[in-house]
């Protein structure tokens, strides 16, 4: 009997598989939708403290390889998604992560304080990497600024966190997020948001395909999963074991997941793929993983996760 089983320390999820932050988990109704697939939870949009328009279209577009987007955050607001999860919260080892990406260190620290005093019990996910908010920079990008938002956060922030990074291409980027993470408790660390600011041309028409920052936008699908996997396995052979963590990125097949729990994650989201197939990817993507450790004779996610081998 094959599991899919998977956990964050303590936070138990019924598969393996989320999606994630952004894709189709904007209102209750799309959130519902994941609860009730095979999916083992579900991530909300990343909220702000209020309820934002985001920025103007056509703001996400699809290409043969992936896509490109440039929403801007466009969501209902931290009240809605903190109700939905407090309502929702770990059913059935269903788990609901709920994503903050406030526009400053202040709004971020409003939003803690706000879900600190809730009822919620679950996984904060703190997205660190947004790309598409004009005249802002990734905040990873600069780690004495994480260091700067989580010494302040965990002052009082007593639940569990993880992070959202953008993409890292240099191995000293590795090592320099990973010093300053291993100094605090964090639960999990999710790499990787879309690699920010490509930039997508249409030849026929000689222009860009999304109207933001003049067609600069986020890239997810095929384009990220090499450097999603160089992500995961580079931070877990740098992070203390008690961070876990989430692959994303260029996940549409069972062998993609495969391929991100070999080099160390314990559980995986599928974003641009599941925005193009909704949740009966799910589904599909479940009955792939299985057929593959059936061939291999693995029983559990435990049996192979970490033990990519190097030549
Ligand atoms: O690619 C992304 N798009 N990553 C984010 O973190 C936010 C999102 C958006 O709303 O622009």
């Amino acid at each position: 009997k094959i599991s899919l089983k998977a956990n964050i320390g303590k936070y138990r999820f019924n598969n393996v598989l989320l999606n994630a932050a952004g894709i189709r988990c904007a209102t209750t109704d799309e959130l519902t939708k994941i609860l009730h697939s095979t999916a083992g939870g579900c991530v909300t949009k990343s909220a702000t403290p209020q309820p934002r328009e985001g920025n103007e279209s056509p703001r996400m577009k699809a290409t043969p390889m992936g896509c490109i987007n440039s929403m801007g955050l466009p969501n209902h607001g931290l009240d809605y998604y903190l109700k939905f999860a407090e309502e929702n919260q770990d059913k059935n080892d269903n788990q609901v992560i709920l994503s903050i990406a406030g526009l400053s260190v202040d709004q971020n620290l409003e939003m803690l304080h706000k879900i600190q005093d809730s009822s919620f019990t679950g996984l904060t996910e703190l997205n660190l990497s947004c790309p598409n908010i004009k005249g802002e920079s990734q905040i990873a990008y600069d780690f004495e600024a994480v260091r700067d938002i989580l010494t302040k956060a965990f002052k009082f922030f007593k639940k569990d966190i993880g992070i959202k990074l953008p993409p890292y291409f240099d191995l000293h980027q590795f090592d320099q997020i990973a010093a300053v993470l291993n100094d605090f408790p964090i639960a999990y660390v999710n790499s990787i948001n879309s690699i920010g600011n490509g930039l997508v041309v249409n030849a026929d028409t000689e222009s860009v395909v999304i109207k933001p920052k003049g067609g600069f936008g986020g890239l997810g699908g095929d384009y990220v999963k090499p450097t999603a996997l160089a992500n995961v396995r580079g931070l877990r052979l740098r992070l203390k074991p008690e961070i876990a963590i989430i692959g994303t990125g260029g996940i549409k097949s069972g062998r993609d997941v495969f391929e991100h729990i070999l080099c160390g994650a314990n559980v995986v989201q599928i974003g641009t793929a599941f925005g193009f197939d909704g949740v009966s990817i799910f589904d599909r993507i479940s009955k792939e993983l299985k057929e593959i450790m059936a061939e291999k004779g693995y029983t559990s996610l435990d049996d192979f996760r970490g033990k990519l081998k190097t030549l």
